[in-house]
C-alpha cells in the first residue's frame, strides 16, 4: 500500500502514515507561474493500492482537481486501486434540485472522480450520507462525533445536554449524549432556497441554567450556529460549547460564534483549522487497516 499526502491534506497524511507505520510515498508538488498543479510519483507504484490524503475543503475546486490528477496519474502509472481519503467531501449541500434548473453537483462530483480511477473513498461525516446509495463510486463514511464528545468530556460539563441542528440533529445528538452522559435533543432549522438564510427554533428542549453542546457536522458561515446560540442565551443556556467534525470556518465564522457567547468551539483535524483538537487519523488508521 502506497500513501500519498495530496498537497490538502499533508498533516493528516503525516499523523495517519505515523500510526500505520508505514511511510509516506515521495511525491514531487509544484505550482506553475500561472497556479496549474504538477505531480510526479517519485516511488514507483505500479501494481500498489494506492492511498491518496486530498481534503476538498476551499479551495474545493482546486483540491479536486488535484485529487483527479494524483488518482488518474496513479491509474496511468499502473497503480491496481485507488483509494481517495476525502475527510472533507465538497459539493454535498447541492445533493438535489432544490429549484428547476439547478445542477446536482455532488453527482458531477463524484462521477469526475469515478472517471479519474478512484475506486473508493473514504471519507468523515459527509454532509449528504444519503447520496451513498446512488454514488457510482462506493463510498465508506466514518463517524468522528464519538472522538468529538470524548474530548468535550474533559471540559467538566454541569447537567449536560447536547443539541443538534437539522435533519441530522438527532443521530448526531444521541451519539454525542451517549459519549457525554448528558441528555439531547436537536435544534429545528429552515433554510432560505434563494438566500440560504437559515431560521432555528428551539422545540421541548429545557436549557434554563445547563451546560449546552451544540454539534454538528459542519461549520461554514456559522450562520447555523450563531442562531442557535442566540436561542439558547435567549432561553437560559449556562455555557456553551459548540463541536464541529469540519470547521470551513468561512468569513471569521468563528469569531462571529465566540462573540455571540460561545464558550469554546471544538473541531476535528478533517479540515485543516486552529481549533482542530480532535484528530480523525485513528478512524481513517483503523478503516485503511481493513484494506
Ligand atoms: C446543515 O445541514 C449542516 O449540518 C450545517 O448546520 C450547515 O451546513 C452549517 O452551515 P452554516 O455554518 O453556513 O450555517
Amino acid at each position: 500500500m502506497k500513501l500519498v499526502p495530496g498537497p490538502a491534506s499533508i498533516e493528516l497524511a503525516i499523523k495517519v502514515s505515523g500510526i500505520l507505520g508505514l511511510r509516506l510515498t515521495d511525491l514531487e508538488h509544484k505550482t506553475f507561474p500561472d497556479g496549474e498543479s504538477y505531480f510526479r510519483y517519485v516511488d514507483c507504484v505500479e501494481n500498489d493500492v494506492v492511498v491518496i490524503f486530498q481534503g476538498t475543503h476551499p479551495p474545493q475546486d482546486k483540491h479536486i482537481l488535484q485529487l483527479c490528477l494524483l488518482s488518474s496519474g496513479a491509474k496511468d502509472l499502473g497503480a491496481s486501486r485507488v483509494v481517495a481519503v476525502v475527510p472533507y467531501l465538497a459539493y454535498a449541500k447541492q445533493d438535489r434540485r432544490f429549484k428547476e434548473g439547478e445542477v446536482v453537483s455532488i453527482d458531477v462530483v463524484l462521477g469526475i472522480l469515478k472517471q479519474s480511477g478512484v475506486d473508493k473513498i473514504l471519507t468523515v461525516n459527509m454532509h449528504a450520507p444519503w447520496i451513498i446509495d446512488k454514488s457510482p463510486v462506493p463510498i465508506e463514511n466514518l463517524d468522528a462525533i464519538g472522538v468529538l464528545a470524548s474530548y468535550i468530556t474533559r471540559m467538566n460539563l454541569k447537567n449536560p445536554i447536547v443539541l443538534a441542528p437539522g435533519k441530522k440533529g438527532e443521530d448526531m445528538s444521541a451519539a454525542a449524549a451517549k459519549v457525554l452522559n448528558a441528555d439531547y435533543g436537536t435544534i429545528k432549522t429552515k433554510r432560505d432556497i434563494n438566500t440560504g438564510a437559515v431560521e432555528v427554533s428551539l422545540e421541548d428542549v429545557n436549557v434554563k441554567d445547563r451546560d449546552v453542546v451544540v454539534v454538528d457536522d459542519m461549520i461554514s458561515t456559522g450562520g447555523t450556529i450563531v442562531k442557535s446560540i442566540n436561542a439558547l442565551k435567549s432561553a437560559g443556556a449556562r455555557r456553551i460549547l459548540v463541536g464541529c467534525v469540519h470547521a470551513i470556518m468561512v468569513n471569521d465564522a468563528d469569531k462571529k460564534i465566540l462573540s455571540s457567547g460561545a464558550d469554546a468551539i471544538v473541531a476535528t483535524d478533517a479540515v485543516p483549522n486552529k481549533y482542530a483538537f480532535v484528530s480523525v487519523a485513528g478512524l481513517l488508521a483503523e478503516s485503511l487497516r481493513k484494506l
